[in-house]
């Protein structure tokens, strides 16, 4: 991006720790701080925003039971997962398009992602270069999201790039072969104020100033088991099929070779009618039968939340929005104080309902209503 871009577009660079008392007030919080276009498309959902509102509403579905002789102190968080040692069950999402929030763009979510000790999965459609986004990781764990393009020589390059960065896993986003109905961004007319040098090469421009359907039709839009063999074979790392809300697809991914099933309605951003994507993640889990892992985003806003997709089959969840929101108003140190306050209210769940760890949340059965 260029100087006088950067000062035209002119998202926040304060760096602080913040204070969260939920994660629905810090919302509101980064809706003040942030320029209205970037803020809404960063929030927003498709058509009646139903799929949006659905995804924390599903959490009152079922219930904890809280257990109170179960001799529990200082619950422990940390877990692991495809070899790595994370300090809580909880991950980055990939998002694209950091700057929006603030100005070190993915490099400051990255710092403070490592620095609380989670992955970082970095987006295709990142308006950081590879090299940028190092500067906040430090070799931190990294997972590479792909927007795939119709060329599979392009393909081939851009998991090139991305294993020479260190992912050691790779996320086919399977849900966004075109934009959802996102009328918040119609209204604004929304463009991206900077290019995605991960992906510019097989887009007419370099990202900037081009609208996200624009950039998905210049993706891949025609996805099938066959891209999923491909990138497993070709990357030899683990794949993640990403935008999974029915057993049959998860069936399909693991028959085409995916390592990892992720959970997921794109945040309510896609199908909008779409169940909240927790409604659809124990069916998913139990055509898994603990065949490979699974992530689950969509809705996380509370330590309840992370509590319940666990007990429900998830392995760790994707922290998406409140992230951002954390970056938006304190640049890394937010990004660190959002991950922080999950770690802690997930403990203090962990208490109340009798669980020590996390293999003890995920041996729960949820009251069911
Ligand atoms: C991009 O992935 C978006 O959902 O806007």
């Amino acid at each position: 991006m260029k100087k006088s871009e950067e000062a035209l577009y002119n998202a926040p660079s304060e760096i602080k720790d913040i204070e969260i008392i939920n994660t629905f007030e810090l919302e509101d919080k980064a809706r003040e701080v942030m320029p209205h276009g970037g803020f809404e498309y960063i929030s927003g959902g498709s058509g009646d925003e139903y799929t949006l509102r659905q995804n924390v509403e599903a959490f009152n579905n079922k219930g904890i039971l809280p257990r109170v002789l179960a001799d529990v102190e200082k619950p422990e968080t940390k877990t692991t997962i495809l070899g790595h040692e994370i300090a809580a069950p909880f991950i980055m999402a990939p998002i694209a398009a950091h700057g929006l929030a603030h100005q070190t763009k993915e490099a400051g979510t990255a710092r403070g992602v490592s620095e609380f000790g989670t992955i970082m999965s970095i987006s295709a459609y990142s308006g950081a270069s590879f090299e940028e986004i190092e500067a906040g990781l430090r070799g931190a764990p990294r997972w590479f999201q792909i927007y795939m393009s119709k060329d599979d020589e392009t393909n081939k390059a851009i998991i090139n790039e991305a294993k020479a960065d260190g992912a050691t896993a790779i996320i086919l986003t399977a849900d966004a072969t075109l934009a959802g109905n996102r009328e918040k961004d119609i209204r604004n007319k929304f463009v991206y104020p900077f290019g995605m040098p991960i992906v510019s090469r097989y887009l007419t421009g370099t990202g900037e100033k081009m609208s996200l359907n624009n950039i998905y039709a210049q993706s891949k839009q025609k996805i099938s088991p066959e891209d999923v063999k491909f990138l497993a074979e070709y990357s030899e790392l683990p794949v993640f099929v990403k935008g999974i809300q029915s057993p049959e697809d998860a069936v399909l991914a693991i028959g085409a070779g995916a390592a990892g099933v992720w959970v997921s309605n794109h945040g309510g951003r896609q199908l909008d009618g779409a169940p909240g994507s927790f409604d659809t993640l124990e069916s998913i889990a139990k055509a898994v039968q603990g065949r490979v892992p699974i992530v689950f985003d969509s809705g996380i806003r509370r330590g309840e939340h992370v509590f319940k997709a666990l007990a429900s089959g998830a392995d760790v969840v994707a922290i998406g929005r409140p992230a951002l929101y954390g970056l938006a108003l304190g640049g890394w140190k937010g990004v660190k104080s959002v991950f922080d306050y999950f770690e802690s209210d997930l403990k203090r769940v962990m208490q109340l309902a009798g669980t020590q760890t996390v293999e003890d949340i995920k041996n729960t059965n949820l009251f069911k209503k």
